[in-house]
């Protein structure tokens, strides 16, 4: 456990230096990652306390590791190859729904003027625009963000926080064409299973989710030995499960994976297509959870 929150946090103490040694050990015995046996609801509830620190952070005290302000042509380089022409194809009647969207940057690139001097090819092209959505826990809006929203009016852009993806009803939200996140609820939530039943619910059919999940077995089985993982499933019986796998095996959805196994960690970016309105995604039980930035999760799935 030390080991893996080490690794999040990027330090190069002996301690963890140790323990990456004893992950390929264990790895190599086939013995899969070093975590307690059982879940145990007050150590879950320090982690979650520790969680809600960073997300409450401001100024200097907000950890470098945790990014609130990637732009869209980080978004065009972290998500599914799909994402940017799929933006480029929506009309301005259309929504885009970013959950865990920091300070916003995405959308405000998206919506900002073409640079007349200096003609770039821009993620989303340079068409309509669809109207916007950014969810955070906390409030990470800008001055920019701001005077963008008031010149657009209209509530073309509209920024939602103060709670979580799960504590909207539905009608708050509407349904969506696109919805993104980028190291958002994703990444960070302590019910993965619940919260991509939340999001599929809101995806209009023949609409997409498109998000990343860094630390991961890929589906390709290409990663390399002596991976701290970040997110681990894990069957009913106790056997390792892909994050790809699990989600293919939810209705009505097409899942499609792109495994990054030359990335620092070994990251899938995940495109959910919606197909049809029956949708049940298989339910998975939180077994451990370490703060950071994104937190380490260990899930299992229940019978
Ligand atoms: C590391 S920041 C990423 C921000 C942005 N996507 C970026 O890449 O710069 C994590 C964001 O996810 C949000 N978040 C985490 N869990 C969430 C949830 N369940 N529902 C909504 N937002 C969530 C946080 O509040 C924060 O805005």
């Amino acid at each position: 456990m030390r080991s893996v929150k080490s690794s999040v946090k990027g330090s190069k103490t002996a301690g963890t230096r140790l323990a990456v040694l004893i992950v390929i050990v264990v790895q190599a015995l086939g013995l899969g990652a070093v975590w307690p046996q059982e879940p145990s609801e007050p150590r879950l509830d320090k982690e979650f306390d520790k969680q809600e620190k960073i997300y409450r952070s401001r100024g200097a005290d907000v950890p470098r590791g945790y990014v609130t302000g990637r732009g869209l042509s980080d978004y065009a380089e972290l998500l599914p190859t799909d994402f940017c022409n799929a933006l480029g194809r929506l009309g301005s009647s259309d929504r885009w729904l970013d959950i865990g969207a920091g300070s916003g940057q995405s959308i405000l690139d998206y919506y900002a003027p073409e640079d007349a001097a200096a003609p770039a090819e821009k993620c989303g092209g340079s068409g309509a625009k669809a109207r916007a959505v950014a969810m955070s826990i906390e409030d990470r809006r800008t001055d920019k963000w701001q005077q963008q929203a008031a010149s657009l009016g209209d509530d073309r852009i509209r920024y939602l926080s103060g709670k979580r993806l799960r504590d909207y009803a539905p009608v708050e939200l509407g349904k969506f064409q696109i919805i993104t996140d980028v190291f958002g609820g994703f990444s960070y939530t302590e019910d993965l299973s619940r919260f991509v039943a939340r999001v599929l619910s809101l995806l209009e059919v023949g609409g997409s989710f498109y998000t990343l999940v860094p630390g991961v077995h890929l589906e390709n089985a290409k990663d390399k030995l002596g991976i701290l993982y970040l997110t681990e499933l894990e069957d009913a019986a106790g056997r390792p499960e892909r994050v790809c796998s699990w989600l293919k095996k939810t209705t009505c959805v097409q899942v499609t994976c792109e495994s990054k196994s030359d990335w620092k960690r070994p990251t899938e970016l995940i495109n959910i297509r919606k197909v049809c309105n029956d949708v049940s995604v298989p339910r998975l039980k939180l077994w451990e959870f370490e703060a950071g930035y994104p937190p380490a999760r260990r899930f299992q799935l229940e019978p």
